[in-house]
């Protein structure tokens, strides 16, 4: 396969959230960014040309987004991931996040009920709780760092519950179910009349070699899926997703509601860059996967060897590293240990699941292979004499 070199990007004093907004979590700037999910890297080379030849232009008007943009997006989920998606199915949101409360606001009314598999991607609660529904957790199984779901009590959370959100693959465990467990999942979500919504913007950070597997594809249940090129290849800011909407009904419910709130469309650059980005990135892709991998082991195994005790989720999938350091730091110590001694900006497992995950952090691995190792460095300087 074909790689495109990754660009490093120094990315402090651009205005970005990793680095110039982390005061508003953190309260400092001057950590070393390994929170929020984007990437320390230049978005591939065929993106930015596209853009620049938008910018160049110089008028900016309105747009009328071409039929490629949408054929992009449908060969790279029949080519990549086996999903005949079909043009009418096909909506637009500025953002996955966005395209969640839209669609608890039609799939539920206030007071409903919506589970989660936790730990997970913590704006899914803010998207339940900001709409009025009730937010549901079923605990993920972790042996020693293995996660997996625990059906039983999935079928008992899933009772009176109108929406399950999945992170597929999922964020933070870094897990690509099986089409067996995504078939199971649909299983009890059809005998409990649930309707899935299927967050998959992860679906090309694989690592591993079990392929994601759409859970549309994988089960017959309702199932609206969310997914966008934002993620895969760094241009989160231009804020444009799809939201793939099978079900008839829904879609007629979706349109009326983006019509009742006077919704039009996106901005003309976030098309332009996910189309490039689609029929343009994947040799970029393949190098970022390389960078993640190596990242991953350089950090597994030198915990391994200096902190034995820290365990580790292997990752399957996104590029994100889940580390239980419970062996080493007590729970109320964990931001202090982090930030005054290690000088690192993670994201605290209590955002993703509560009480249950006060020792865990998350660690961002798109960057180069000096931030891997200075995060580890850090890491092992201030927790093995402990
Ligand atoms: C599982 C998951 N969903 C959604 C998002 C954010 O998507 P968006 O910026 O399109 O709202 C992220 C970002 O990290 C994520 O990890």
């Amino acid at each position: 396969m074909k790689k495109e070199k990754l660009i490093y990007k120094e990315r402090r004093g651009t205005d970005c959230l990793k680095w110039d907004g982390m005061k508003r979590n953190f309260g400092t700037n001057d950590l070393e960014a390994f929170w929020v999910a984007d990437m320390d890297f230049e978005a591939p080379a065929g993106v930015t040309e596209a853009v620049r030849k938008w910018a160049e232009f110089g008028i900016y008007g309105y747009y009328s987004v071409p039929e490629g943009y949408y054929e992009s997006f449908m060969r790279w989920e029949k080519e990549r991931h086996g999903y005949e998606v079909q043009r009418d199915w096909l909506r637009y949101s500025p953002g996955i996040v966005t395209g969640i409360y839209w669609l608890l606001l039609n799939l539920t009314k206030r007071g409903d009920s919506v589970a989660v598999l936790t730990p997970v991607y913590y704006p899914f609660f803010s998207a339940i709780k900001d709409t009025g529904r009730k937010l549901v957790g079923c605990p993920l199984r972790n042996n020693k760092g293995i996660y997996t779901i625990d059906f039983k009590k999935l079928d008992q959370t899933l009772a009176g519950v109108r929406v399950l959100i999945l992170s597929s693959p999922h964020n933070p465990v870094g897990r690509v179910f099986t089409p067996d467990e995504l078939k199971k999942i649909g299983e009890l979500c059809k005998k409990h009349d649930v309707y899935i919504i299927s967050d998959e913007i992860h679906q090309d950070l694989v690592l591993g070699d079990k392929p994601h597997h759409p859970t549309a594809t994988a089960t017959d249940a309702k199932v609206v899926t969310l997914c966008s090129a934002s993620k895969t290849f760094n241009i989160a800011g231009l804020s444009n997703a799809f939201v793939v909407i099978p079900d008839e009904a829904l879609r007629k419910k979706f349109d009326a509601f983006q019509k009742k709130n006077a919704f039009r469309s996106g901005a003309s650059v976030g098309y332009v860059a996910t189309r490039a980005a689609f029929e343009t990135g994947a040799p970029w892709l393949e190098s970022l996967r390389d960078q993640v991998r190596s990242n991953f082991a350089l950090i597994r195994d030198g915990l391994k060897e200096k902190l034995p005790k820290a365990v580790v989720a292997p990752l399957e999938g996104t590029y994100l590293m889940w580390i239980d350091l419970g062996a080493y730091v007590k729970p109320e110590e964990i931001r202090t240990v982090l930030q005054e001694k290690c000088g690192l900006a993670v994201d605290y497992g209590e955002w993703f699941g509560f009480e249950d995950y006060r020792c865990f952090i998350r660690i961002n691995l798109a960057t180069r292979t000096e931030n891997a190792q200075l995060a580890l460095d850090r890491l092992t300087a201030a927790l093995a004499k402990k």
